[in-house]
């Protein structure tokens, strides 16, 4: 097994994509066991998980999500940062010590970390308690390796991807809501960014695909799906550009599906079409995550991001103009190699202007294999953790005025479920996408209402169901 380096995965996005179809067709011969399965990371990770929590229903098993009940313990991995790789490892110590009790325990680690080369030697001499190790690109592989169980440790993955499963069963989460893939893997190649890597050169499915999974969706009553995929403007440009992202989401938009949201869009390759067609469609939700990383110049082309501050700020002018009421949250990144005051002045500076509804915000970590973690770093990290704290507090404020101004409005909520703290609220997610807890009936789950917003926090909304508001 090795890791593709640079050179290799770009030349590799010029090749074709092949489609696969999953079979289904292995025995049910695990039915009393119980599986754990623990996911970390994106979407695009959880919705992973709902591929693989199907196979293991499949062969029989049930979920526990009690560690010590168990019989199988899955970890799908994230790789994004370095502290996502010390909580996979720390919560590997934990299934290390119930194998002593447990020793028919069997362990499987997948996801980003397992396309890691320095993940699987470490995983190979430090923990040989780990019996399975599966890879993005052969999630399938995972109910032959755990019937096939050899008592010795089973390393399967892929570093060659290429590949398009179709006919993917999950077992989702939500019975409201769906996340649909539409591409895997990103063939952007930011220089900070391992995903490149672990997911491999992008790959979209095909239209048809896409559109008969969401009409599918939409006759089992899913209200809402989620586009998924690490770059979806570029959807269609590895398919010989006969169709893109703004073909795709009309397509999606007239299957009627009653809520249409996408992530993650990339500035470089979001056209002034596909905003025409967001704004034109009403089952397309105005709602846009646009990573920013830096607000300054140099910082974003030693990034690789192929974008300016001020390029970023005009697409971010034509969004708000274009769509009504439409809502914007981000990705930053602070502390990118030698990132200087007057970098992350400028990035604040974009704050300032954009004011979005709310961000993510990371400490750059450096990944082994891309290209920035080669560059030598003189900022310390104090200082880096003080520009995150800045940062986080310019963001918050923003956050909480945006939703402040949203007080007394009535608005659409999709109604996803119990409040878990208060039994006698409801909870669901805006147009816009954010989370409102609501003084509500639990009928309305599932259902699309029109809420009064009551007051506004930073991270979420207060309401109540506006009169004569339900829908279907
Ligand atoms: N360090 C810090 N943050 C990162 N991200 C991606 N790679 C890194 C890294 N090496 C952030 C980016 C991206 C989000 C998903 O994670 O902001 O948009
Ligand atoms: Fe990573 Fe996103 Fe850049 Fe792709 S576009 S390399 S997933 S940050």
């Amino acid at each position: 097994m090795h890791l593709p380096d640079l050179k290799e995965a770009r030349k590799r996005t010029k090749e074709k994509v092949i489609e696969k179809k999953v079979e289904y067709t292995f025995p049910n011969v695990f039915v009393g066991k119980k599986y754990f399965l623990r996911t970390y990371g994106c979407q695009m990770n959880m919705h992973d998980s709902e591929e693989i929590r199907n196979y293991l229903e499949l062969l029989g098993f049930t979920e526990t999500l009690v560690l010590e009940e168990s019989d199988l313990v899955v970890l799908n991995t994230c790789a994004i940062r370095e502290n996502a790789h010390d909580k996979v490892f720390g919560y590997l110590g934990r299934c290390k010590h119930l194998k002593r009790e447990k020793p028919d325990l069997l362990i499987a680690v997948g996801g980003c970390m397992s396309q890691e080369e320095s993940v699987i030697l470490e995983i190979k001499e430090k923990h040989p308690y780990v019996d399975i190790v599966f890879g993005t690109h052969n999630i399938s592989d995972l109910p032959r390796l755990i019937l096939e169980n050899k008592k010795k440790q089973e390393i399967e993955v892929y570093s060659i991807e290429g590949d398009v499963y179709e006919g993917i069963e999950y077992s989702r989460d939500s019975k409201i809501t769906a996340w649909v893939n539409i591409m895997y893997g990103c063939d952007k190649f930011c220089t900070y960014c391992i995903v490149p890597y672990t997911r491999g050169k992008q790959r979209s499915r095909k239209l048809e695909a896409i559109v008969s999974e969401v009409e599918e969706l939409k006759q089992k009553g899913y209200k809402e799906v989620t586009l998924l995929g690490q770059n979806v403007n570029a959807y269609g440009k590895d398919l010989t550009f006969v169709y893109d992202f703004k073909d795709l989401l009309e397509c999606v938009a007239k299957t009627g599906m009653e809520r249409i949201r996408f992530v993650t869009s990339h500035p470089w390759d979001f056209t002034e079409e596909m905003i025409d067609t967001i704004a034109t469609y009403e089952n397309i939700m105005p709602y846009i995550h646009l990573p920013l990383q830096s607000g300054s110049d140099k910082v974003l082309k030693q990034m690789g991001r192929r974008y300016t501050k001020r390029e970023y700020l005009t697409l971010f002018q034509k969004i708000k103009e274009r769509i009504p009421n439409v809502s914007i949250t981000t990705d930053i990144i602070v502390g990118f190699p030698n990132e200087t005051e007057s970098d992350f002045l400028d990035t604040l500076d974009v704050v300032n202007t954009c004011q979005f509804d709310s961000a993510f915000t990371f400490i750059y970590s450096p990944r082994e294999g891309t290209p920035a973690s080669l560059i030598e770093d003189t900022i310390p990290m104090e200082e880096k953790e003080e520009r995150l704290q800045r940062l986080n507090q310019l963001v918050n404020q923003y956050s909480l005025e945006n939703n402040k101004r949203l007080e007394g409005k009535v608005v659409p909520v999709l109604v996803l479920g119990e409040n878990s703290k208060d039994k006698n609220k409801i909870y669901g997610y805006t147009d816009t996408m954010k989370l409102i807890n609501i003084n509500g009936s639990k009928d309305l789950i599932g259902k699309i209402v029109n809420v009064e917003i009551t007051d506004a926090k930073s991270f979420s909304l207060d309401g109540v169901v506006a009169k004569e508001s339900v829908g279907n």
